[in-house]
């Protein structure tokens, strides 16, 4: 799967380091002993999960990662560590790497996790930019912009605020926004707009009442995005490896922290891709700790992460 959608293997790499990062606290001697371990170098190792959870649990993931491993030695019978928990009081995703002898559980699920991360207003510089500069392009009734590896949501909608409140006029026609993602799964998470209030506790209050209800009862603790809102997103799942074309163009493209797991040639195509796929004088933004360096393309460069198709 990884490889026919073109991605390179080096997030595999460093996801199968990340479990037992907490190792690093383990004399060397220790982990390369090679006969049985006393009590005291048994402690010093059943400690792993623990510091692999004080390193992790401050970054951000879209899934409990810290948690998966601070589990992944627990067994179902209790007898496992650092606390002896049992069943289902494990993580599902802690009981399957806990069973997975080849490794290949624990590449698949950190890869997922690590390729999803996002969140509302994510560079927020890009959204100041189109701010300023989309009457540039034309009437912003008719705009047509494309969130191109959406991921769960919050890129398209974060644009369907921005439209709202900066560009739109309350009575010219609707604009229209494409959010794409080859994970089917993901765009359902889009599709219901429904997020943890973390997720949102960084967005400013005024913005939160105007565009988000917030969970009651059963729905405690989490927000779900207003109709008006997604009204304005149309989800699509697509894989920009294969052919892809429109009948209408579009003004803006964003497709940020996508192309990372991209060999250049294949970063080359799709770049072309998206360059067919803009009106003259769109706009083309990628992550910030992206570049088009050392791929051939025709985008004007307008600053660093934004390029413009010749209008
Ligand atoms: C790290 S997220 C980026 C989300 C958002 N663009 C942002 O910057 O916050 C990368 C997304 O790209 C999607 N993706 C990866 N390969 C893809 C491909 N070949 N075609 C379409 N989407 C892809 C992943 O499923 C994931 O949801």
């Amino acid at each position: 799967m990884t490889e026919k959608a073109g991605l390179s293997i080096t997030g595999n790499h460093i996801a199968a380091l990340l479990h037992d990062i907490g190792k690093i606290s383990i004399p060397i001697d220790i982990l390369n002993k090679p006969g049985k371990l006393n009590k005291h170098e048994f402690n010093l190792i059943k400690d792993h999960p623990s510091v692999s959870y004080e390193i992790l649990k401050n970054i951000e993931f879209d899934q409990p990662v810290a948690h998966i491993i601070l589990q992944h030695h627990e067994r179902m019978n209790g007898t496992g560590y650092p606390h002896g928990l049992s069943g289902e009081d494990i993580l599902l995703q802690a009981r399957i790497l806990a069973n997975d002898k080849s490794g290949d559980e624990l590449t698949a699920l950190l890869d997922a996790i690590a390729t999803n991360v996002t969140h509302f207003f994510r560079e927020k510089s890009h959204f100041d930019f189109l701010v300023q500069h989309i009457n540039d392009i034309g009437d912003s009734g008719n705009l047509r912009l494309w969130s191109a590896g959406c991921s769960s949501g919050e890129e398209p909608y974060s644009m369907a605020i921005m439209l709202r409140e900066h560009i739109l006029n309350p009575l010219s026609p609707k604009p229209f926004i494409l959010a794409t993602d080859i994970s089917t799964k993901i765009l359902q998470r889009a599709i219901h707009g429904i997020y943890p209030m973390k997720s949102v506790e960084n967005l400013d209050r005024v913005l939160l009442r105007k565009y988000f209800l917030k969970g009651k009862n059963t729905q405690h603790g989490v927000v779900r995005v207003k109709k008006e809102l997604s009204d304005m997103v149309t989800f699509e799942r697509l894989n920009f490896i294969e052919p892809f074309q429109f009948d209408r163009g579009f003004d803006v493209i964003f497709c940020r922290n996508v192309m990372i797991y991209f060999d250049n040639t294949t970063r080359q195509n799709i770049v072309r891709k998206f360059y067919e796929a803009l009106n003259p004088g769109g706009y083309f933004i990628i992550g910030h700790s992206e570049s088009l360096n050392g791929i051939q393309h025709t985008f004007q460069y307008v600053q660093p992460t934004i390029y413009r198709r010749k209008p």
